[in-house]
């Protein structure tokens, strides 16, 4: 869709917001009234899930409308494309995460505001003559997590985003890269030196993470068990194909790796016990997470990086005295705040894989947002994302914006 914004730069002082102090506020209101995304003098119309309190997403969640100056200095206005409906996002929104953004009058909201989601691929819409790094019609994603990308457009300094070569990729492939993937890729490579043919066991094995993780260890010649939560019927055996096709040596449920046999069956895969179970990537905790360690061979790491059944781990004496299991954790957002070059190095990689065909998409649900999309669609989606077993994680795809 072609960039709607208007080169002259607007006489009017600078403003984000509805503020009522705002010298353009009546220009602003008037733009907004006509529910048009740009208005003559070059400000944007957006459109921002907002939250002023922390709580369930049903209760808490907002839709604001509000205007964007056009660009200076360095300054990018963007238009969002898609971004994805992450665990971690709805945590954030509980206010249960380990980082919660904090409430801002930046977008006049009536009281102090959050704008949740933290990954996306946007559209440059328009840069300020300061900006070097990108310009008009550029696709970018965050360079860290925090900015807030549920929203159809924000305006950001250059260094916050970095470019995408577009070409070869669909804007959700893009959107999706960043957190789960690059996840994956260094849980598999930073803990410990898996070499051909050697395993890893992975719970939570059907989420994001999970399927990266299977497709990147079927890449480097890691053999892989992955452990699915049971569906009934079909459905389980369905799953269990799946994730096969995608490169996992044996897929289980977390039912029969809590079975009696799951560590007999464990040594016959592995040839006897001869091959090491070296690497463990716990999505779950509780259960789900001991009953990894138990099939896991002396020395091996256990790497936690989610929690999704909220309980914690029971780590019994003798798995740290005489098999020295190793429990680490791994958190995305630190490490790329920390490794930067590596963090773009790694996104850049698996995009390359994508375009190639060579890394398949996790499945998706998409959840289309257009000017026009009301608010109760929206959060009912957010909401949504808690509720039992799903067909895909949740993205958010813009339309007519
Ligand atoms: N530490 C990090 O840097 C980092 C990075 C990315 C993600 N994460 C965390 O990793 C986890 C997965 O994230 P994601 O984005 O990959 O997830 P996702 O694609 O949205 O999928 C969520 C997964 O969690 C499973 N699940 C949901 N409730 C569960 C429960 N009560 N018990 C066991 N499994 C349950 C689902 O199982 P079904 O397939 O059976 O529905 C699904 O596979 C989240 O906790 C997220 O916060 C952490």
């Amino acid at each position: 869709m072609p960039p709607r914004v208007p080169k002259a730069a607007s006489p009017l002082p600078s403003c984000q917001c509805m503020r009522s102090q705002c010298l353009a506020q009546p220009l602003h209101k008037r733009a907004i009234d006509r529910q048009r995304p740009i208005s003559t003098y070059g400000y944007v119309q957006a459109k921002s899930l907002v939250y002023s309190k922390h709580g369930s997403p049903q209760d808490v969640l907002d839709l604001h409308t509000h205007s964007i100056s056009p660009p200076h200095s360095n300054l990018l206005t963007l238009r969002t494309l898609s971004s994805p409906l992450n665990p971690a996002d709805i945590n954030q929104i509980q206010g249960t995460y380990a980082t919660l953004p904090p409430f801002t009058t930046t977008l006049g909201t009536p009281t102090p505001s959050a704008v949740p989601g933290n990954e996306a691929c946007f559209q440059v819409l328009s840069a300020g003559s300061g900006a070097k790094s990108v310009q008009k019609g550029d696709w970018v994603i965050a360079r860290q997590t925090g900015l807030g990308t549920w929203r159809t457009h924000l305006q950001v300094s250059e260094e916050k985003v970095t470019k995408v070569e577009k070409e070869g990729l669909k804007a959700v492939q893009a959107a999706t890269v960043s957190v789960n993937p690059v996840t994956a890729y260094r849980m598999l490579r930073d803990f410990m030196e898996l070499r051909e043919g050697e395993w890893f066991i992975q719970n939570g094995a059907n989420s994001g993470v999970g399927r990266a993780a299977i497709q990147l260890g079927k890449r480097w010649g890691y053999q892989c068990i992955a452990v699915v939560r049971g569906r009934p019927g079909e459905e389980g055996e369905k799953l269990k194909s799946e994730l096969k096709e995608l490169g996992a040596t044996r897929v289980v449920t977390d039912e029969e790796m809590m079975g009696k046999g799951f560590k007999d069956q464990v040594k016959e895969w592995t040839n006897g016990g001869r091959e090491d179970v070296k690497l463990a990537l716990n999505c779950v905790g509780g259960d789900a997470a001991m009953a990894m360690a138990k099939v896991m061979s002396q020395g091996a790491c256990m790497v936690t990086y989610g929690a999704m059944s909220r309980s914690p781990m029971r780590i019994g004496a003798s798995m740290l005295i005489f098999k020295d299991l190793k429990f680490k954790g791994f958190w995305v957002s630190r490490w790329s705040d920390q490794h930067p070059e590596e963090k773009k190095k790694t996104v850049d990689e698996i995009l390359d894989l994508i375009r190639r065909g060579e890394f398949k998409d996790m499945p998706m649900v998409e959840v289309p947002w257009n000017w026009d999309t009301k608010k109760e669609e929206l959060v009912h989606a957010v909401q949504g994302t808690l509720e039992g077993f799903r067909k895909g994680k949740g993205v958010f795809v813009f339309g007519d914006t």
